[in-house]
């Protein structure tokens, strides 16, 4: 992504020494998720070509099995990554992604939305970071938002996957409207944001791209950058399908987007994914949160009292 954005993370990664009662469930069978609705069965799964085209890398970007899933390759001579033709303001985003397998420290896998292309200095991003590790169970995947430029503010939360992300694919979830933002790991909530008062200034709300990249993170992505990428193991390739993008498409730049259900910035518009069980969580969703986040969740920005000795005001709110 960019510098200031990997700055901020430098901070952050050297103060997550303290963060030790992690679930190390991992090096047992994977355990059984609670059952919540599956709101990726809802929508269509989009044609790559038509919902996406290169955004790096070239020919590390590659059609496989006739466009059934992408790989995406990093290897010495670059990242790759694709990015969405339309910008979206709202909606449901998702796709199915199997990680690169054995030694991958220092690589980053990132599923995510921004628009820092047309919003260089107040920019909005909605962030999956995967991120590499030396040993193929023991990837970590970061959550993170960024509104309005809001980026010297890292909301970075971690956790550990009740799964091997390398053997299968799996699901990675946006849900993002003028309620909430939802993140999603196969349907099960793992983090919701919601568009409180607390929150309204750096809450995600003008349109963005969908991007997938995979790149060298040896700087910040493993053990604060004391695991670089290590290209004797390369290429790392992650594979990606089954991609939806279920919102208003939008594809000038800096005018209201013609998109009759929504009104800008207000949030009184209706939602292009709308209905009740997008608006807020049910019970059963809650209870799936509640696993993921006391089972899996090892960092939060809102216990890091050495980065924010104020705790930013919206982690006094859910509780
Ligand atoms: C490849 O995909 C295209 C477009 O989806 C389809 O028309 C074609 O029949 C496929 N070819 C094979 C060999 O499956
Ligand atoms: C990059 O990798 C290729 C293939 O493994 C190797 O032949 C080449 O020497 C490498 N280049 C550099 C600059 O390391
Ligand atoms: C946006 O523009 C791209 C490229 O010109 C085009 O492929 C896509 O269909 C457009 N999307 C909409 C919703 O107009
Ligand atoms: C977003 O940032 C711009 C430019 O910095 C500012 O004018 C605007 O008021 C901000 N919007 C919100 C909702 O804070
Ligand atoms: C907005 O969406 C609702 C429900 O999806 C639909 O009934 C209504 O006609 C839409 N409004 C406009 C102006 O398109
Ligand atoms: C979001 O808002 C809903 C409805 O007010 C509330 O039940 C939930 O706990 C809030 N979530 C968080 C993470 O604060």
């Amino acid at each position: 992504m960019f510098s200031i954005h990997i700055l901020s993370r430098l901070f952050f990664v050297a103060s997550l020494s303290s963060c030790a009662t992690v679930t190390r469930s991992l090096q047992h069978d994977s355990p059984i998720p609670p059952s919540v609705p599956r709101l990726t069965d809802r929508f269509s799964h989009l044609p790559f070509d038509e919902a996406f085209s290169e955004f790096f890398g070239g020919p590390n970007v590659q059609r496989v099995s006739n466009g059934s899933y992408i790989n995406l390759k990093l290897d010495n001579s670059s990242g790759s990554g694709f990015k969405s033709r339309s910008m979206y303001y709202y909606g449901f985003f998702s796709a199915a992604i199997k990680l690169p397998a054995d030694y991958s420290a220092g690589v980053v896998v990132a599923f995510y939305m921004s628009n820092a292309d047309v919003y260089p200095h107040n920019h909005d991003e909605i962030d999956f970071e995967l991120l590499g590790h030396e040993k193929r169970k023991e990837w970590v995947l970061q959550t993170n938002i960024y509104g309005n430029g809001s980026v010297g503010t890292g909301r970075e939360e971690k956790f550990y996957m009740w799964f091997d992300p390398t053997a299968d694919f799996h699901e990675y979830s946006i849900l993002w409207n003028s309620h909430h933002i939802v993140f999603l790991v196969d349907n099960i909530p793992v983090r919701e944001v919601n568009r409180s008062v607390a929150m309204s200034r750096a809450y995600p709300s003008k349109p963005m791209s969908v991007y997938a990249t995979i790149w060298d993170g040896s700087q910040w992505a493993t053990h604060g950058g004391k695991k670089p990428v290590n290209y004797k193991f390369a290429p790392f390739v992650a594979s990606l399908k089954d991609f939806e993008m279920e919102g208003c498409a939008w594809n000038q730049t800096k005018i209201a987007p013609p998109c009759p259900n929504n009104s800008q910035n207000s949030g009184l518009g209706l939602d292009p994914v709308g209905g009740q069980e997008f608006e807020e969580l049910s019970d059963q969703q809650k209870v799936g949160m509640a696993w993921a986040r006391n089972g899996f969740m090892f960092y939060s920005y809102c216990n890091d009292q050495n980065r924010f000795p104020v705790i930013p005001p919206e982690c006094k709110e859910g509780k």
